[in-house]
């Protein structure tokens, strides 16, 4: 299954949701590809992986083949990303099979995963626009705050619209909530808002606010690499667990 991690408001949990996501479902046995696939490059900085890695650009280019940027990283296979991506971007632009890059890259070696992860950037850029073109599935993650309810239908829209145009398959796996504190009342507001307005499915797991979230990457590590007791590697071990039952 392939999945892109989505949303076009930034800090709301994509990156810390990819890496952990991905560690648990490796821990889980599952074989696992990370792709970070925002330009800014966090997913690759919170692993600890050195930003002079060769990346998918490399690909792009002819450089390098897709096996010579795949590295392993606490039991799940990563291709790094850097500022070069913002140079596929550019570089795309008026190639005729622009929204199909990443598809044409990734397809020759998607069977040897049980899951592919995408660790989206925020905005609707051609390079998220690719990474949707070749998911079957979204995961949005979103903060229980009012903004974020706009970022949502955005995301929203932009799902559907590349369900039309490009990839009938494509549909939600579910809407997560991130750093998530239920004694605060606009949280709950928010909830009842997103199951009463939002035609989507949200998952039974919640990702607790946790401190050790937002301290893991100065250690270079997944959650799990950090602190396995943590309420944030108990949530996301949940959250790999519900996916797998209901998939
Ligand atoms: N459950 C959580 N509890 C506390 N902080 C969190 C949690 N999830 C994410 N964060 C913090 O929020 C910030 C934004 O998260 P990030 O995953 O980088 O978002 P995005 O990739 O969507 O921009 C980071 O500093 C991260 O450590
Ligand atoms: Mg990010």
């Amino acid at each position: 299954m392939i999945v892109a991690i989505a949303n076009h408001k930034g800090g709301s949990g994509k990156t810390t949701t990819s890496i952990n996501l991905g560690v648990a479902l490796a821990n889980l046995d599952k074989k696992v590809l990370l792709i970070d696939f925002d330009p800014q490059g966090n997913l690759s900085y919170s692993l600890g992986l050195d930003e002079n890695l060769p990346t998918i650009f490399d690909v792009f280019t002819g450089d390098k083949e897709i096996k010579d940027v795949v590295i392993n990283c606490e039991g799940a296979d990563v291709i790094p990303a850097n500022m070069d991506l913002a140079d596929i971007e550019l570089s795309i632009q008026s190639v005729e099979n622009r929204l199909f890059v990443l598809k044409e890259i990734i397809d020759p070696i998607k069977d040897q995963y049980d899951f592919i992860i995408i660790d989206c950037s925020p905005s609707k850029s051609l390079l998220t626009i690719n990474a949707l073109v070749l998911a079957d599935k979204v995961i949005s993650t979103i903060l229980l705050d009012v903004l974020s309810l706009q970022g949502l239908n955005q995301i929203n829209k932009t799902v559907n619209d590349v369900k039309n145009g490009f990839n009938n398959s494509l549909s939600f796996l579910g809407v997560l909530p991130v750093n998530v504190d239920l004694r605060n009342n606009i949280s709950n507001e928010v909830l009842d808002y997103i199951k009463e307005n939002f035609d989507l499915p949200l998952f039974d797991t919640f990702i607790r606010s946790n401190v050790k979230l937002i301290e893991a990457p100065s250690h270079g590590s997944s959650i799990f690499g950090y602190n396995r007791n943590s309420n944030g590697a108990k949530d996301y071990l949940s959250l790999a667990k519900e996916i797998l039952i209901n998939n």
